[in-house]
């Protein structure tokens, strides 16, 4: 059973989130398909989304995507290898890409082989551009990309009161957390807001306060900086489960 506001869906368990998240991505990468030919999809990483990923490749599911025309994106990653056990890449490798068998040249992961982080970052950016064919002044427009919410308010891995927040011109950065002493690379809020459809994907009562404070708290993006994601011409959705909706 779920219930909605006008950007809000609550399902009554993860099983059901779960549910609506993968439908929603198959009707937007239906729509896309149809209209461009292609999907370009950044999938979200953490812990939430496996069980996603792996619905989406399961037999319910996976003949309902013509997955040849999907392309792959992350946006965020963590500054580890690609098969390090915290890699997003490795965890949607696993979950998703292998046992669809997507081929190499749909997949587009961020680099974090390279020297430093912002080496990465730059790599990632121009990546980003050639593939859409657009030039520096100009934001590429993805077809939807899945987010997670953290419990600190933080989203992709813009964390709080870190530099990301404020980057007004790059598209994607090296972003130094605080919290873990390292780096991440991330989209930045003018890539994510640039996006047709934005999807976030949230379980669990650990995240309730900060989805409260999000959804219905002072803006205070410094904060909880998933506020800062507000699509200029897209869809902004949350798919969330009772237990992250308690306090709504
Ligand atoms: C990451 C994510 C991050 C994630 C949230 C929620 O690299 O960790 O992109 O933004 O979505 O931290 O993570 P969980 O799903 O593990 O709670």
């Amino acid at each position: 059973m779920n219930s909605s506001t006008d950007r809000v869906t609550i399902c009554s368990t993860r099983q059901e989130l779960y549910s609506a998240a993968a439908n929603e991505i198959v009707s937007r990468a239906d729509e896309s398909i149809a209209t461009t030919g292609r999907f370009i999809l950044a999938l979200s990483g953490g812990s939430t989304p496996r069980a996603l990923f792996q619905l989406l490749a399961s037999s319910a599911f996976r003949n309902r995507v013509d997955w040849l025309r999907v392309h792959f994106f992350w946006g965020d990653e963590r500054w580890v290898a690609a098969d390090h056990p915290d890699s997003n890449y490795r965890m949607a490798r696993e979950a998703l890409l292998m046992p669809l068998a997507i081929p190499e040249e749909n997949v587009h992961r961020i680099a974090t082989e390279l020297e430093t982080p912002d080496q990465a970052a730059a790599n990632y950016e121009s990546m980003i551009r050639n593939f859409f064919g657009v030039a520096t002044g100009t934001v590429p427009r993805f077809d939807l990309i899945l987010l997670g919410l953290g419990d600190d308010g933080h989203t992709a891995s813009l964390f709080p009161h870190s530099p990301a927040l404020e980057e007004q011109r790059d598209l994607v950065v090296a972003n130094f957390v605080e919290k873990f002493k390292t780096y991440r690379i991330t989209f930045t809020p003018l890539l994510i807001n640039e996006a047709a459809s934005v999807l976030f994907v949230i379980s669990g009562s650990a995240k309730s306060d900060a989805l409260k404070e999000v959804l219905k708290g002072e803006y205070r993006p410094k904060l909880f900086p998933s506020q800062l994601i507000q699509p200029t011409n897209g869809e902004l959705r949350f798919l969330v489960d009772r237990d992250a909706a308690a306090l709504l």
